[in-house]
C-alpha cells in the first residue's frame, strides 16, 4: 500500500473514532478470529478488550468465528469444533453480550458465502496474488497456493459487507484487507448497483496496541511454546514468565530498538496496568530481570483474574455454548438474508 493510503486510511480511523464516541449507535463493527486454538494474551491486549469497550459504548457488534478460514492454510480442520466453542468462552468471558452482539461461525451461514461469488467477478487474479495477507500466508504454509487461499480477501470482503458494517477494527497489519473491501463495495455499486449505495465502504478503525511477542522475544506461537493463553492457569503462567529472555543489564530500560525482550515484557505489564513502559521501567530501576518478570507475572494475573475465573465457568457448559452460537448463527443469517436478496434484486436475478 502506498504512503497516501495508509495516511487517508489513518485520517478515516481517526474521523471513525471521532463519531463513534458522539454517535456509537450509528455504527456497526464486524470483526473476527480463526479458530485455531486458543487465545492468547496479544489478542487480550490487542483486540479482545477494545472490541467489548466498542459493544460497551453502544456499537452494534458482528464477530465472526472464521472457521472456513483455517482452511486456508491448514491441510486439515483439526479440533475445529472445540476451537470455535473455546473462542467462543473468550469472547464471552471477556463480556462479549450474545443478547447484544452476533456471534457467528462463518461456515454457518450460506447466504454471506454466496456473495462471494458476484464478488469474485470484481477483482483480478493480479489484484489478489499481491495482497500482503495472501502473499504472507503462503509464505509460511510451504504449501502451494490454494483458489481458497488466493481470494481469500474476497471472503474476507464478504464477511465485512454481508452485515455492511462500517467499522472494522484492526492491526496496521490488515489494513489492505479493508481496502480491499472498499474497492469490492466500489465496484458493486457502480458496475451492478448503477451507482446506488448497496454496500456502504468500511472504515478500518486501527489498533495502536503495540505487537505483543512471545516469551522468548520471538513472534507467539503455539508450536514454539511462548505463549501465554488466556486459559493458562496462574502457575502456567508465571512458569512461562520465569523462562522468558532477558538480558544481562540490571538496570530496566524501554528501548524496544536495543532491548526487544526487556521492552517486550514492559510493554505486557503495560497492557495490563495501563501504565507507560518507560514509568514501570524507571520504578524497577535495577531490580533486573527477576524484578521485572514478577511484575509482568502479577500484573497478567491479576488483569487476567475475573476473565479466567468465568471462562472455566463458562466452559462446562458446552450445550449452552452450542446454543449461543447457534442463536448467534440465526442472527447472522436472517442479515445475510436480507442483504443477498438485496442483492439479486439489483443484479436482477430475482426469481
Ligand atoms: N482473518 C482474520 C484472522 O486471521 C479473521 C477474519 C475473517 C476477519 N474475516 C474477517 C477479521 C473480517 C476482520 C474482518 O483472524
Amino acid at each position: 500500500m502506498t504512503t497516501t493510503t495508509v495516511d487517508a486510511a489513518t485520517g478515516r480511523s481517526r474521523e471513525m473514532a471521532a463519531s463513534i464516541a458522539q454517535v456509537p449507535g450509528r455504527h456497526r463493527m464486524l470483526t473476527g478470529d480463526r479458530p485455531t486454538g486458543d487465545l492468547h494474551i496479544g489478542h487480550y491486549l490487542s483486540s479482545l478488550r477494545s472490541r467489548v469497550a466498542l459493544q460497551d459504548r453502544g456499537v452494534e457488534a458482528f464477530v465472526l468465528i472464521a472457521d472456513y478460514q483455517v482452511i486456508t492454510d491448514r491441510a486439515s480442520v483439526g479440533q475445529i469444533k472445540d476451537n470455535t466453542l473455546s473462542l467462543l468462552t473468550d469472547y464471552l468471558a471477556a463480556g462479549i453480550d450474545p443478547e447484544r452482539s452476533t456471534v457467528f461461525a462463518h461456515s454457518a451461514v450460506p447466504q454471506l458465502n454466496q456473495l462471494i461469488l458476484p464478488f469474485l467477478s470484481l477483482v483480478t487474479q493480479a489484484e489478489l496474488q499481491r495482497n500482503p495477507t495472501v502473499k504472507d500466508e503462503l509464505a509460511a504454509s510451504r504449501r502451494p497456493l490454494s483458489g481458497l487461499l488466493l481470494t481469500y480477501p474476497v471472503h474476507q470482503a464478504a464477511d465485512i459487507l454481508f452485515c455492511k458494517a462500517d467499522i472494522v477494527p484492526v492491526g496496521k497489519d490488515q489494513l489492505p484487507h479493508v481496502e480491499q473491501t472498499r474497492v469490492v463495495a466500489r465496484r458493486f455499486n457502480s458496475r451492478y448497483g448503477a451507482g446506488a449505495e448497496v454496500f456502504p465502504e468500511p472504515t478500518a478503525l486501527i489498533n495502536d496496541q503495540q505487537l505483543i511477542l512471545g516469551v522468548d522475544g520471538l513472534k507467539m506461537s503455539k508450536s514454539r511454546g511462548n505463549v501465554i493463553r488466556l486459559a493458562a492457569t496462574e502457575d502456567e503462567t508465571a512458569a512461562l514468565v520465569r523462562k522468558a529472555r532477558t538480558d544481562s543489564e540490571h538496570e530496566i530500560t524501554y528501548e524496544p530498538e536495543r532491548r526487544p525482550e526487556v521492552a517486550n515484557l514492559l510493554t505486557i505489564a503495560s497492557g495490563f496496568t495501563g501504565r507507560s513502559p518507560e514509568s514501570l521501567a524507571e520504578e524497577l530501576g535495577d531490580g533486573g530481570g527477576s524484578a521485572l518478570k514478577t511484575l509482568v507475572i502479577d500484573t497478567i494475573n491479576e488483569g487476567l483474574r475475573v476473565h479466567r475465573d468465568r471462562r472455566q465457568l463458562i466452559a462446562q457448559d458446552r450445550a449452552q455454548l452450542l446454543q449461543i452460537l447457534r442463536a448467534g448463527n440465526a442472527k447472522a443469517e436472517a442479515v445475510a438474508d436480507k442483504t443477498l436478496t438485496e442483492v439479486r434484486q439489483v443484479m436482477a436475478m430475482d426469481y
